[in-house]
């Protein structure tokens, strides 16, 4: 049976790009998963979060804010396993095994790590990258561990936002890879699937994606915005001067980019959006574009509110995660491990 992996940095608020191009995904993933008994695992990554330094504390508060966003969003712990990454030890032990197997060449190539350092043109070969200073081994090798991830468990099907795919071309890659060293099909090659809304943009700049990692928090909706901030950042949000709400993804990326959010939100079509608003004007669509926002994000923060008085109930979720994840690691990391001979 077919098992879905999919994973999330606990670093940072979650905003609509993580909701529409994943969470949302993995909890509609989840019904359909666990009616066909296929297994569903969803992790927080808080092994990838240490590839930039974090405040331990802090870390620590993010992770545990990540289990109740997740189960807020609908992430239900009777359908899934819901763990943190680090405690399932064989996420770093298979990592170790398949950085053994992963040409540097193929890192080189990715561009997370150039633009979380912040290079965006110049870096092709591996003297550029040595010639890089600051960067530390574990960002780069950041990919490895995220095809450990899936693989640990024989994943197939990874939902994704459009960001990820590049790391899963190179986990399915690295699956190649070893199965040719142990001379047989071991690994499955994982997938990646997508949502319509795979690439949620900047509210400021429709050439960038919503990122928690942009400085300004008037680009991005965060799931915890009060309805005062939604509103106000859906006002300032870049528009263009063309009359009536139309969709057009070449000549009107950034009206195009609400019309998406809206119909995602609203769980209506795209054509439905612009029908019901072809001659309203950016100020009229804006309103009920934040009213939409507001409306459907309202109980996911209630229950957001509710669980932070919850401890006990979240810890029990991710204890029980981390054991069940570790039970269909374990078997797993031990075929691996003989098939490399190490045991
Ligand atoms: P992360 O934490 O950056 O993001 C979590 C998920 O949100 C998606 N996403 C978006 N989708 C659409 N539009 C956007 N603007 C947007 N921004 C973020 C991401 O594509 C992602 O699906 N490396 C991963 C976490 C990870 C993982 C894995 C994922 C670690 N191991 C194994 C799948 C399988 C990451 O940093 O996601």
């Amino acid at each position: 049976k077919p098992v879905i992996f999919s994973g999330i940095q606990p670093t940072g608020q979650p905003h609509l790009g993580n909701y529409l191009g994943a969470i949302s995904n993995w909890v509609a993933l989840q019904e359909q998963a666990h009616a066909a008994q296929e297994t569903l695992l969803f992790s927080i990554v808080d092994l990838h979060a240490i590839t930039l330094p974090q405040d331990p504390a802090k870390l620590r508060k993010e992770r545990r804010e990540m289990a109740i966003t997740l189960l807020a969003c609908g992430i239900d712990p009777e359908k899934c396993i819901l763990f943190e990454q680090s405690r399932v030890s064989g996420h770093s032990e298979l990592a170790w095994i398949l950085n053994c197997m992963t040409p540097v060449s193929w890192l080189a190539r990715m561009t997370q790590w150039k633009s979380k350092m912040n290079v965006t043109k110049g870096i092709e070969t591996l003297d550029d990258v040595n010639a890089t200073t600051g960067l530390q081994l574990g960002l780069f090798a950041y990919p490895v561990l995220m095809a450990a991830d899936v693989l640990l468990y024989k994943a197939t099907k990874i939902p994704v936002g459009e960001d990820q795919i590049q790391h899963l071309e190179l986990a399915r890659d690295i699956s190649v890879t070893f199965n040719k060293t142990v001379k047989q099909r071991f690994f499955p090659p994982p997938r990646a699937i997508i949502t319509e809304t795979k690439r949620v943009m900047s509210l400021r700049d429709h050439t960038k994606k919503m990122s928690k990692s942009d400085p300004s928090d008037q680009t991005r909706i965060n799931l915890v915005d009060s309805p005062d901030t939604i509103l106000s950042k859906i006002k300032r949000a870049t528009t263009d001067s063309i009359r009536g709400i139309s969709y057009d993804r070449e000549e009107r990326p950034a009206v195009a980019n609400l019309v998406e959010i809206y119909a995602a939100m609203k769980k209506v079509s795209v054509a439905d959006v612009v029908q019901e608003h072809a001659d309203s004007t950016n100020a009229v669509f804006k309103e009920a574009l934040a009213d939409v926002l507001i409306t459907s994000l309202r109980p996911i923060q209630e229950e957001m509110s509710r669980l932070q008085k919850e401890d006990a109930f979240v810890q029990a979720v991710l204890d029980k995660g981390a054991s069940r994840a570790s039970e269909i690691a374990k078997p797993n990391l031990e075929e691996i491990q003989k098939l490399v001979g190490l045991r």
